[in-house]
């Protein structure tokens, strides 16, 4: 079979079979022939498609693959770099790239043996940035690509190209967030990190306003609760549990004891967002029926995926949503995303957008 474009998808190690799964079925849909190779825990996959890249890049975009982190466009690879000189075979391949790019970032998959790469890549990255700038490579343009450098060993590196806004803005995809002091728990992160990689800047400014409305279900001890209050929104925080005094302490929030699959708010509100451990057919039906009925404009929420079914109970629970929200009479917006700060969960988001 004549392959003719390659892609890199990065994932959390473990979560290469199910992101293989979303190229084999995005390929499937459009009738495009390929073959996806990674190993165990190795933390990308490279794509074959048999077609050309204009074509590949039609079938599959970084933000319908919910377990990749970052999409890159294979141009160039090297085998065989040597330790001694590495600008100059890799400058001679970019050199065969066309355009110019915005930025360059050097990376590896996230496991620990391609960490030890990174000593190198302080060194090394000024000097080829330098020389990209001489060589009127690299320009100060927002829109413009990105340049990837790969590095799956010291010597192979696949050299690829992003569009900035088909791609994670952060380089390896990793979202490096610093954990606000005044936060109950870690998972503040995984709320904070939802609000960059799913939602458009003016979705951020039009629903995180200050005197909005947010309810929080399974909010204890109340981190993704912190997230709105000290953004200065009213926030229901719904949980048997107790809220932290730091939460507490905003005055912008009101403990209630109750079910979260029970309790209603007597008005809509803006925002839901859950983060019960539950089944995730249960949590889909909950939000999708939140949003349906008008009860809150839109959700963020967290989906426990079985580790043995992972596409299988996401599609699951795509479904179920599709479902009820197709006789609910709104148009609206499903996305969802593996986030850095996800493990065995990924992130739903859910919106009526008229
Ligand atoms: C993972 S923790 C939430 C952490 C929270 N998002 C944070 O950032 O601090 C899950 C919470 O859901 C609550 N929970 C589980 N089932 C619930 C239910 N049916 N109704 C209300 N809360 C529930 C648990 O008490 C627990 O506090």
């Amino acid at each position: 079979m004549d392959f003719t474009s390659r892609a890199i998808a990065y994932c959390r190690p473990g979560f290469e079979k199910d992101l293989a799964a979303e190229f084999a079925a995005k390929c499937a849909k459009s009738g495009v022939a390929g073959q996806s190779h990674s190993t165990p825990d190795c933390g990308f996959v490279l794509h074959e498609f048999d077609a050309p890249l204009e074509e590949a890049q039609r079938v599959v975009a970084y933000d319908q693959l919910v377990f990749a982190r970052q999409l890159i466009w294979v141009r160039e690879t090297i085998d065989d770099l040597p330790e001694k000189d590495r600008l100059t075979p890799l400058m001679a391949a970019i050199g065969r790239l066309h355009g110019r790019f915005g930025r360059v970032w050097a990376e590896t998959p996230d496991t620990n043996e391609a960490k030890t790469l990174s000593s190198f890549f302080k060194r090394f990255m000024p000097i080829l940035e330098s020389a990209l700038h001489d060589n009127k490579r690299l320009f100060d343009r927002p829109d413009a690509p990105n340049l990837h450098l790969f590095f799956t060993s010291p010597k192979r590196v696949f050299i690829g190209t992003s569009d900035p806004s088909q791609a994670s803005p952060w380089p390896m995809g990793i979202a490096r967030l610093r954990m606000p002091r005044e936060a109950p728990s870690r998972s503040t992160l995984k709320l904070a990190e939802a609000f960059f990689g799913l939602l458009s800047e003016d979705e951020r400014k039009s629903s995180l306003r200050a005197g909005l409305k947010a309810v929080d279900l399974g909010a204890a001890p109340g981190g993704w609760t912190w997230q709105f209050a000290h953004r200065g929104l009213l926030v229901t925080a719904i949980d048997n549990g107790t809220m932290a005094e730091s939460v507490r302490a905003t005055g912008m929030v009101e403990h209630i004891r109750a079910d979260g699959f029970v309790w209603k708010p007597p008005r809509p509100v803006e925002w839901m967002v859950c983060d019960m451990v539950e089944q995730p057919s249960r949590v889909a039906q909950l939000v999708a029926e939140w949003v349906a009925s008008g009860r809150c404009r839109r959700t963020m929420f967290n989906l426990k995926l079985p580790m043995k079914k992972r596409h299988e109970a996401l599609e699951q629970a795509r479904n179920l949503i599709y479902r009820r929200m197709s006789v609910s009479g709104r148009d609206w917006t499903l996305r969802f995303k593996h986030l850095y700060h996800d493990r065995e969960e990924i992130t739903g988001y859910l919106a009526a957008t008229k």
